[in-house]
């Protein structure tokens, strides 16, 4: 019989003796201590998990001028040896990743240690060739295949800043994202399997890098192994051959960037979140390991694309800075069938599993039928990420994935904090549906109300962090201080790291209640109100368009468009248009940015000073009675549309 991890004991889940025992940490004592003097707490964290070439001085363990911050200054390290080289000596023959393809037809792809460690140095060695100095920045915009970690972990190695792009953004996404970071090399692929169809990378590649400074892009040969390339364009597989074993790892500054993932705010560009190197290298490192009390047997699982935060640190660093395995997935959850992830974590003896509440509601849908079909006996650790989880999902999770014998370990975070900040610790608990929490020990967060006092028990305000900031957390937006400061600070007086989600205390655990500003969260995934609109704008037809999201059972929220459209002739074909706009913004955006409904509307609620009141609109998506009309400029137009929407 699998071990059970959880005991219920008056309602609540609670570790259980065997969790107890196998857990790094199971006292409470743990966050006293640190909270006593995190700086030290955090000091020790990082002597003790990382290798260091050379140690910083105490007095500048955590160096603060804010809004800005510095952790370990002084202290010189390679994020590469951290994750390879140090492993060498004992677990040199020990899986580092195990790539799932698609394909059922394709095997799987294991990749020792060792193994990684040469194709890593390889890969290192390609990209100094090519003139890839520490400090500059390498666009990487690769599916989950194996060279997406040897990519980024390459880059690190010779100190170059990486800017992972997602797959399935579009080719314009792209070239924006190279642009703001000058990128001088794009590393891409041919393409890669989705739902068994093959889907191209390399025309938007090669669309994406006209107007830009990327002088060469490297391509990994996916689809078609004989693939030849010319011009700025050349073969991984090729300049790999030729390239010698080992690439000497150049020494950093522990602030030194490691890498700047672009992440959407409430204006409709893209910000380049900054993440340096030690302190992110630490954060990532231990909340791995306690979050999931990661143990060397582990396999771990974590479902996110390399595209996002999540599948930067656990999908890829925190398990190989621990030495553990981490296995990558390819393609979509439910190809050919919907057990295929219950296969995968049978067949790989899964240990650690970390997704989002999206993908389980998805799976709830399908049915228990696919789960019962697997053998789910080693789970340990189910996690959840990217959006609050409803109880219903978090009980279909705990009872058919979990057994009833898995804690649920709820991790909320942000591409900003660079690894988890609130969860519960699986040794300690209480695992309770949608209560996400505690700081994660060395951090505090407070929950303020607009004047930045503290909210009186059990009401809702805004979750902030309070100094000193964790390690993780971001070390600025790229080249740009302003949004920088306005984002994150401004609000409360650059005392508080404005988090931009709402929460409230229950039973002394952290609540989150969603985003507080113009984000909304499609399926996980992150997504300005701004940023589609510019999008929709952006089409030769719209005049003016203005976006809310809506609940959905699966995806979390969902976009609807109100757009006006140039042409002032009465709409009379709705669907057509309709499907140009989600055209477009899929070549603006990508799909995954596609309105789930457009409504053509003459006129958008406007105040005086010419402000969209998205508020009116949500009232009349969720058939309610809009409120506040007397500041509308044209309040004949709230009836219009509530005609549109509503029906007669
Ligand atoms: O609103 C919070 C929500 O996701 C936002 C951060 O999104 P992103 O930068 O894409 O990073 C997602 C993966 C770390 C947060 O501001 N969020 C994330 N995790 C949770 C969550 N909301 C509630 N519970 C969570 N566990």
């Amino acid at each position: 019989m699998p071990e059970k991890y959880i005991v219920k004991k008056s309602g609540v889940y609670w570790p259980s003796k065997a969790m107890k025992e196998i857990a790094y940490v199971n006292s409470e004592e743990i966050y006293k201590e640190a909270a006593k003097d995190p700086v030290k707490f955090w000091s020790n964290l990082a002597e003790t998990g990382l290798l260091w070439e050379k140690k910083w001085e105490d007095k500048n363990a955590y160096v603060e001028k804010r809004p800005y911050f510095w952790w370990f200054k002084g202290g010189k390290l390679n994020f590469s040896v951290n994750c390879l080289d140090r492993h060498l000596d004992d677990r040199a023959d020990k899986d580092a990743v195990i790539w799932v393809p698609e394909p059922l037809d394709e095997k799987p792809v294991k990749l020792t240690y060792k193994e990684l460690y040469k194709k890593v140095n390889k890969f290192a060695n390609v990209l100094k060739s090519l003139g890839v100095k520490k400090g500059d920045v390498v666009g990487i915009y690769l599916p989950l295949i194996p060279e997406a970690s040897i990519a980024m972990l390459a880059c690190t190695r010779i100190g170059a800043i990486h800017s992972v792009v997602f797959s399935a953004f579009s080719a314009d996404a792209l070239k924006a994202r190279l642009k703001d970071g000058k990128a001088k090399v794009l590393i891409s692929a041919d393409g890669y399997y989705r739902r068994g169809k093959k889907e191209d990378l390399f025309e938007k590649a090669k669309k994406a890098i006209k107007g830009t400074r990327v002088k060469k892009v490297v391509m990994v040969s996916r689809l078609n192994k004989n693939r030849k390339y010319s011009g700025k364009f050349l073969s991984f597989e090729k300049l790999m051959k030729d390239a010698p074993d080992y690439c000497h790892p150049q020494t950093v500054n522990s602030e030194d960037i490691m890498f700047i993932l672009y992440t959407s705010g409430t204006t409709g560009k893209p910000k380049g979140i900054i993440h340096d190197t030690g302190g992110y290298a630490t954060q990532a490192y231990w909340t791995t390991k306690w979050n999931f009390n990661l143990r060397d047997k582990d396999v771990m699982w974590c479902t996110a694309d390399i595209g996002w935060i999540t599948g930067h640190t656990y999908a890829t660093y925190g398990p190989l800075l621990n030495g553990s395995t981490t296995l990558i997935y390819e393609g979509t959850p439910d190809f050919p069938r919907p057990d295929r992830w219950w296969k995968i974590i049978e067949e790989f003896d899964v240990s650690v599993f970390y997704t989002a509440p999206t993908a389980i509601r998805m799976f709830m849908k399908a049915g228990e039928k696919w789960v019962k079909k697997h053998k789910l006996n080693s789970l340990k650790i189910l996690g959840s990420v990217g959006e609050p989880i409803d109880e219903e999902a978090w009980e279909w999770y705990l009872k058919n994935i979990g057994k009833g014998r898995c804690p649920i370990i709820d991790t909320w975070w942000q591409t900003e904090t660079g690894g988890t900040l609130i969860n519960v610790l699986p040794g300690i608990g209480p695992f309770i549906p949608t209560v996400a929490g505690r700081s994660f020990p060395g951090t505090s967060h407070l929950i303020l109300d607009d004047s930045g006092k503290p909210v009186k028990k059990g009401k809702t305000g805004f979750l902030v962090q309070e100094s000193p900031f964790a390690p993780g957390l971001l070390h600025g937006v790229y080249k740009n201080h302003k949004k920088y400061v306005k984002t994150y600070w401004k609000k409360f007086n650059n005392k508080y790291y404005d988090t931009s989600d709402g929460a409230y205390w229950y039973k002394g655990l952290l609540r989150i209640t969603g985003r507080t500003d113009d984000v909304m969260k499609v399926a996980g995934h992150r997504l300005a109100t701004a940023e589609l609109e510019n999008a929709i704008d952006d089409s030769k037809i719209v005049n003016e368009s203005a976006v809310v999201p809506i609940p959905d059972k699966i995806r979390g929220q969902v976009p609807v468009a109100f757009v006006v459209l140039k042409s002032k002739e009465p709409v009379d074909n709705a669907a057509d248009l309709e499907k140009q706009i989600k055209k477009h913004v899929d070549k603006k955006l990508g799909p995954t940015s596609r309105p789930a409904r457009v409504y053509f509307v003459e006129d958008l609620p406007k105040t005086r000073s010419g402000k969209i009141m998205r508020r009116i609109l949500k009232n009349i998506l969720n058939k309610e009675e809009p409120k506040g009309l007397m500041t509308l400029v044209n309040p004949q137009s709230v009836e219009k549309i509530r005609k549109i929407v509503w029906g007669n």
